[in-house]
């Protein structure tokens, strides 16, 4: 087999948000800031390993001015030089791919948050979202891939040439972008196609909620790719069965292969990680050790911490539950306990986003009521985005809860152990991706059984300094010996070795 040199593929990556956010400032001069959430971070990796244009949704009134370039701007953020192109589909049509299908229908779906006795209902407004938002939306991202596959090494057009691809590597990331791969393939068939999917994949019979034309063209477009990564091999084996059941298609569950179209698909697992390097060195700012004394300064004898976007997944009134059973049990942990939840305002355009933010207040009103006394509140709930507070907090915590219903990875579970000082104990739901990595060294709960939750806080918080010291040891150790850098290599390795393979 002949070694494949990548350094000599154009890389395009895509992903619905962009490496850096364009905003007007009040006299219209445009800010960049760097583009939020934990994708961004690590498609940033991929990048440094490899540079390339960056393909995402205008999300701005500044963004959509660049769009109208048609081309990838150079953008200087924090020393890194990033090449984006943005595409700009109009608000009604991005509504309806990123209000209605991608959030919540894909996502619940993938999360398993349909309460499927009520909900959901697929009307002609879910079906006009597919069709007049989803589908063209990944029409004009596809478009835009194309045209940078297309475009010179050197930055200038060859657009109208006949080019197959075959120079070219396309990094397609998450659930918003299902159909580009085929339309890739068709106009360039030679370019390399990989798609990384960072949420869940749920077993096959969850899947029978969406109308089978939907389904079909959700598998199909994503079997349009070489290569189909998850975070875990549980994910891996649900989306193989999943081309079993649903699609009949030919699988091999030895070798993780999908026949489709004469075609050999890869599916694999590779799980995502943190940089501690640079994680580390964000903890050591000004503003992340100022936040730190304050916390210090007001901290009980024990801090538990979550950190979490504010989403249905996350099980954020159940973990409240659970400590309200907690203290239920065991009162003499009143006085002596915070419980301090950093939850970032998430889609707050999304019907069930809204609901669910009154529920978590709601809980956290009647939690704080029934055990508060004159100077003391068990949940200091802080609904806010702010990274050094919660670095300042992986350091403090005694506890880190993490019980998600479903989670793709959860980069907390793995943030907090690298910079946590009192050998805090991670609470772990059993079904983050995270677990398959982290669990052994975690207390594993079941994000369902609030009575389960209750006793694994009472077990983190009576656990002998020992066990508490091995525990937070193996977890960081884990993390550090997996890095992302670890993450990006494994995938290109993977690409090279299917190009050296030639199937
Ligand atoms: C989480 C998931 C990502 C996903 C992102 C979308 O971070 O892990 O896979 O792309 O949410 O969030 P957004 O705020 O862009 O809807």
């Amino acid at each position: 087999m002949q070694a494949v040199d990548l350094t000599e593929r154009r890389l395009v990556v895509a992903a619905n948000r962009g490496p850096v956010s364009f905003h007007d400032d009040p006299s219209g001069e445009p800010v960049v800031t760097r583009g939020p959430g934990g994708l961004v971070t690590v498609l940033t990796e991929v990048l440094r390993h490899h540079p390339g244009a960056w393909v995402a949704a205008a999300l701005s009134d500044a963004e959509r001015r660049l769009a109208a370039e048609e081309r990838a701007v150079e953008v200087a953020l924090d020393g890194e030089v990033y090449r984006v192109r943005y595409v700009a589909p109009s608000r009604a049509a991005y509504h309806k791919y990123y209000n209605v299908v991608s959030n919540p229908m894909l996502w619940f779906i993938q999360h398993y948050l349909w309460d499927l006795g009520r909900h959901p209902d697929i009307r002609a407004e879910e079906m006009d979202a597919w069709h007049n938002g989803y589908v063209p939306v990944n029409g004009l991202f596809a478009k835009a891939v194309i045209d940078e596959v297309r475009g010179g090494r050197d930055g200038r057009r060859r657009r109208d040439q006949a080019c197959d691809g075959s120079d070219a590597l396309v990094l397609l990331h998450d659930y918003q972008l299902y159909l580009v791969a085929p339309e890739v393939r068709a106009a360039c068939p030679g370019t390399f196609l990989h798609q990384f999917v960072h949420i869940p994949w749920p077993q096959s019979d969850y899947w029978r909620v969406l109308p089978e034309h939907i389904r079909e063209s959700v598998f199909r477009g994503l079997l349009g790719n070489d290569v189909v990564a998850f975070h875990t091999r549980h994910y891996v084996r649900n989306f193989l069965r999943c081309c079993e059941y649903l699609l009949e298609l030919e699988v091999d569950q030895a070798s993780c292969t999908v026949r489709c179209d004469g075609r050999e698909v890869w599916v694999r697992a590779y799980p995502v990680s943190i940089d501690p390097a640079s994680l580390r060195a964000a903890a050591d700012s000004r503003r992340a050790r100022t936040a730190e004394r304050a916390l210090r300064s007001r901290r009980r004898e024990f801090l538990l911490l979550r950190v979490d976007r504010m989403d249905l997944s996350k099980n954020i009134i159940r973990g409240f539950a659970a400590l309200d059973r907690f203290l239920e049990l065991h009162p003499e942990f009143k006085e002596r306990l915070t419980f301090l939840a950093l939850l970032q305002p998430s889609r707050q355009d999304v019907e069930e986003y809204v609901t669910y933010r009154e529920r978590v207040e709601r809980i956290v009103a009647d939690v704080n009521t029934r055990h508060g006394t004159v100077d003391w509140m068990p949940i200091d709930l802080r609904i806010q985005d702010d990274f050094p507070v919660t670095l300042a907090a992986y350091a403090q915590y005694d506890v880190l809860f993490v019980n998600a219903i479903s989670d793709g990875m959860n980069l907390v579970a793995k943030e907090g152990p690298v910079l946590n000082r009192h050998d805090g104990v991670l609470v772990l739901s059993e079904y983050a991706g995270a677990y398959e990595e982290l669990g052994a060294f975690a207390i594993g709960v079941n994000p369902f059984n609030i009575e389960g939750q209750a006793e694994a806080l009472f077990r983190a918080l009576t656990m002998s300094p020992e066990e508490r010291a091995d525990r937070a040891g193996m977890l960081s150790r884990v993390v550090e010996e997996n890095s992302v850098e670890k993450w990006v290599q494994a995938q290109f390795a993977d690409i090279a070795a299917k190009l050296a393979a030639g199937c």
